[in-house]
């Protein structure tokens, strides 16, 4: 393993910003740390760059303890959410900051800056300042900074947040070739699901200080591990009695579950041709425009749940009574989760009409 967290504990006051903390990175990879705000992700970086200190536990980089090496020596970049540009340093000066600060001769300092300011497509603009500059050119300069002294292992802390949607979701793009293009081990904090399914290699998700689930994107999506993973991932709708929903019995022990939206049909009475006898009926509560399709909010057996519905087909109204065939559903304990498929699906012969 490339970066290795070993059993990290800290505590700010009372409240436990690190829980056991155990993961493994290897090189290359572009890792995204993902959890509610306070789970303590920028915790984690922090530790990991030598900003603060774990009470207990082991911190490895390239194989090498670094608990008791200073961060200006660990090789570690940092992108803060912020940008934390120099104001009064042009485009330049603010990429040469780390190399001056290493006391490269001048000329290396030149070569190194125009290679990144080719890099990240700024080149020409050299000699502007931050405030003349958008809030996406700012968070790549911000980019060509953390790398300018050739770090092994780049940090990203929100690197998003302050940046509007559309530039958000280009820069995404561009970051993740950015990384591959480098092939730096990076590791970028998010609180925005489908920034890190998008970007990341690998997720690791984060809550009260605890590391809940790492995994592929897919894994995390389609496999959550725990109970919070199921919930938090996907626009899940919580169930509080899911035995009462047709085609799905009781579990031991597991009382509550989560329907993704994915795992829901809604339709118009009539519309549906087959499966009718699995499907509840439900009164739709709320809908809602959504990009290329509709959300939708259905209550059933008194419960409501979250699913979406095509434009292209005929329009629904809420208050409109409709048929709701509930697929699957992730039923879970204290600490752990089982995906249910709809038994009532399965036997073909009697559900057929
Ligand atoms: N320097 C600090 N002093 C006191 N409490 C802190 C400090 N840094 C973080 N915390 C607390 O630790 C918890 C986790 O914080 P943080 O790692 O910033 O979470 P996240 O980045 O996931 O939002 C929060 O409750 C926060 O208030
Ligand atoms: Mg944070």
């Amino acid at each position: 393993m490339y970066v290795e967290l070993k059993d990290i504990n800290k505590t700010f006051h009372n409240y436990k910003a690190s829980d056991h903390v155990n993961f493994g990175i290897e090189q290359g990879k572009l890792i995204g740390l993902l959890g509610p705000s306070g789970s303590g992700k920028t915790t984690i970086l922090r530790m990991i760059a030598g900003l603060e200190q774990p009470d207990s536990g082991d911190i490895f980089i390239n194989g090498n303890r670094v608990n008791d090496i200073p961060a200006s020596k660990r090789g570690v970049g940092f992108v803060f959410q912020n940008y934390a540009l120099f104001r009064y340093m042009d485009v330049f000066d603010n990429i040469a900051f780390g190399l001056e600060i290493q006391k490269k001769n001048k000329k290396e300092i030149k070569d190194r800056v125009f290679e990144l300011i080719k890099l990240i497509g700024l080149e020409g603009l050299e000699h502007r300042y931050p405030n003349q500059l958008s809030g996406g050119q700012r968070q790549r300069v911000a980019f060509a900074r953390a790398l300018a002294p050739k770090p092994q292992l780049l940090l990203l802390d929100e690197p998003f947040a302050a940046i509007d949607a559309k530039v958000r979701q280009e820069l995404r793009s561009w970051l993740k070739e950015m990384i591959s293009r480098v092939g730096i081990t990076s590791i970028f904090v998010t609180h925005d699901q489908d920034e890190a399914i998008e970007v990341a290699d690998e997720i690791i998700i984060t809550n009260q200080g605890r590391v809940e689930q790492m995994g592929s994107p897919v894994d995390i999506y389609k496999k959550p591990t725990t109970p919070f993973v199921a919930q938090f991932i996907g626009q899940s709708s919580l169930v509080n009695d899911y035995t009462s929903l047709i085609g799905f019995e009781q579990v031991e022990g597991m009382h509550q579950a989560v329907i993704r939206p994915e795992f829901i049909r809604i339709a118009k009475q009539g519309e549906l041709k087959q499966y009718l006898s699995a499907a509840e009926e439900g009164i739709v509560a709320g809908i809602a425009f959504r990009g290329d399709n509709l959300e939708v909010k259905v209550q059933v057996k008194g419960q409501s749940f979250t699913a979406t519905r095509s434009l292209e087909k005929e329009s629904i109204q809420v208050g409109e009574k409709v048929n709701v065939l509930v697929y699957r559903l992730y039923a879970f304990d204290d600490s752990k989760t089982l995906l249910l498929d709809n038994k009532a699906m399965e036997d073909r012969n009697s559900v057929y009409i």
